[in-house]
């Protein structure tokens, strides 16, 4: 199977793996507050991290690597969504247009179609520093995602298998491009530990990417003849995650946060525990393939307005109040942060 065909498959379970039981954002409760002493009016969504500038907390998350015409399509789709909602964005690995040029094009389209928007380039941690600053310049990116997989890669029949040097690499990596360096999971979140040891490697940004949304040992599951369904359910919650990195990174890191975030509630209560910002992969392609570009933005548009509502019933006029509002934890987000030390 061709790569551009792998990642095509991927897109179909993608968007077959959208609905979810439960989510951990449930644990998660704001106390209500009588005296906001706000007005809707006051709200701002737009929010600075490091070099930065977003125009609100939401970003598109990294997808659709692999080349072909559908990444073309779905990356300039995408662009425009982002150029119209000023969102920053993520493209997808760019492996396949550094390894064959030919398939360039289909990352070009993103700076094309949005030639002043925030664009962050993406690779895996197997990549040289070449390599990662290659897949900067090609679409004039902003910042550079690094994705860590090492599940998905395991429960992938063609997945690698061999996982070491990885930190080195970034290290190599941090050092070598001259945009900031974002490290990101892909669903399967990162715990504290993993977080310190970014940081130590001079990561300036870092996407817990945690469980609860996409779930790539499902989506790679569907792809084997017999499932590895111990996979299914591995991962650190996101809500966990924000917080656990969050403590570990006591402010000299910026955390993101993504992993199965849907609606308004769940990305302010994201950002309230920890978040500087939230990015939304699985959601957003389903609402664009299934529903089409305007709808799309359309929805955007109604996820911050919503955004505005909940930051008024809370009495927090932008993303730093927010991070301070009272909260409850329950559940088992409570009982995993409590054995974890972190109150
Ligand atoms: C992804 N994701 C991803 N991440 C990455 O760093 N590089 C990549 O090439 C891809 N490719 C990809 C394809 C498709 C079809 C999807 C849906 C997702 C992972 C993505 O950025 C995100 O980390 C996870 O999907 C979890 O977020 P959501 O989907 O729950 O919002």
């Amino acid at each position: 199977m061709s790569r551009s065909e792998r990642k095509w498959d991927h897109i179909r379970f993608a968007l077959a793996n959208q609905e979810k039981p439960f989510s951990a954002f449930d644990d998660i409760k704001f106390i209500h507050q009588s005296l906001p002493n706000i007005s809707m009016l006051d709200v701002r969504l737009d929010h600075s991290i490091g070099e930065l500038s977003l125009s609100s907390p939401i970003f598109i998350n990294a997808m659709t690597g692999g080349g072909g015409d559908k990444t073309y399509r779905i990356n300039k789709e995408l662009a425009q969504v982002a150029g119209a909602t000023g969102l920053a964005m993520a493209v997808g690995s760019q492996m396949a247009a550094i390894k064959d040029k030919s398939q360039k094009y289909t990352f070009e389209v993103v700076r094309k179609e949005n030639p002043s928007g925030i664009l962050i380039a993406n690779l895996g941690s197997e990549a040289t520093p070449d390599q990662a600053k290659e897949a900067v310049n090609m679409i004039e990116a902003n910042a550079l995602q690094i994705h860590l997989n090492v599940i998905q890669e395991l429960t992938m029949p063609e997945g690698d298998r061999d996982f070491t040097g990885a930190l080195n690499r970034i290290e190599a990596i941090v050092r070598s491009v001259d945009v900031p360096v974002i490290v990101k999971e892909v669903g399967f979140g990162m715990s504290r530990e993993t977080v310190k040891t970014l940081i130590a490697a001079g990561v300036s940004m870092i996407d817990i990417g945690g469980f609860g949304g996409t779930n790539f040992a499902e989506i790679e599951n569907n792809r084997r003849d017999r499932a590895l369904s111990f996979f299914a359910d591995w991962g650190i919650p996101t809500p966990i995650s924000i917080i656990e990195a969050d403590s570990a990174a006591n402010g000299r890191t910026a955390i993101l946060g993504s992993g199965g975030f849907k609606g308004a509630m769940d990305i302010v209560k994201g950002i309230a525990i920890g978040a500087e910002a939230v990015g939304m992969a699985g959601y957003f392609l389903q609402t664009l393939i299934e529903r089409g570009i305007d709808a799309l933005k359309e929805e955007i548009e109604t996820l911050q307005h919503e955004m505005s509502i909940i930051m008024t019933a809370l009495g927090a006029a932008n993303v730093a109040d927010l991070k301070k509002t009272p909260l409850m934890i329950k559940g088992e987000t409570y009982h995993w942060l409590h054995q974890r030390g972190i109150d």
